[in-house]
């Protein structure tokens, strides 16, 4: 499973990136307003600091001016992702861009429908968001099983299954289970992953010893 950090935040792509288990960043509008930086030069910087694709999304809503901004957005870098809102007029995008090479992520998909409009369009990534499901009562996860489980009946459809609205661990875990291809996750989730308290309990029985031992291995 791939994983792509959800954010638009200069230190945390950093970090990490440093780790040399990130496979891509994804970004909103509402990461950009948090970020408070101008959004062409910020995805420029994060284009320099990973390789995987950079999700940079549309500001309009109507074909015209869409097309338009994605002809500026995927000028930035060969590995931009140019995101588009799952609309009618977004899948139009989406299926010109794609037909010319150049990578779409769908985004704001809610329901299978959806899902296949997605693939149908060329999408590189289809984005999922189970978060918002799961906040009105509706099965987030499910959505991810019934897309995954529709897209392996065409081998014609090469869109990537991108689990975005990442609450929790278990989200990225279920969905791992599920075969989804990515998971877009915010920073502090990602992190959590490590996480396990019998690690640290049992690390620091390890250390502990090690010392009585009064050995060392440098
Ligand atoms: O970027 C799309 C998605 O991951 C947004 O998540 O937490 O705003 O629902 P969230």
């Amino acid at each position: 499973m791939k994983f792509f950090v959800d954010t638009a935040d200069i230190d945390d792509i950093k970090d990490l990136a440093s780790t040399g288990l990130l496979d891509g960043v994804t970004t909103n509008p509402s990461l950009i307003k948090k970020s408070g930086k101008e959004f062409i030069p910020l995805i420029k910087e994060i284009c320099k600091l990973v390789d995987g694709p950079v999700s940079a999304e549309v500001a309009a809503t109507d074909y015209a001016t869409m097309r338009k901004e994605a002809e500026v957005l995927r000028k930035i870098a060969d590995h931009v992702a140019v995101k588009v809102p799952l609309t009618p007029d977004g899948l139009k995008v989406c299926k010109e861009l794609s037909d010319d090479g150049t990578m779409v992520n769908v985004t704001l998909c809610f329901s299978p429908s959806q899902a296949i409009l997605a693939a149908k369009a060329g999408a590189a990534f289809v984005s999922p968001f189970v978060g918002r499901l799961d906040d009105i009562s509706q099965d987030g996860l499910s959505l991810i099983s019934d897309i995954v489980r529709i897209y392996e009946n065409y081998d014609y459809f090469k869109t990537e299954v991108l689990v975005a609205s990442v609450r929790n661990p278990l989200h990225i875990v279920e969905s791992a289970k599920m075969g989804a291809h990515v998971a877009t996750c915010p920073p502090d989730v990602i992190r959590s992953l490590y996480k396990h308290p019998l690690t640290d309990k049992g690390l620091a029985a390890f250390v502990e010893d090690w010392k009585k031992t009064g050995q060392s291995i440098l």
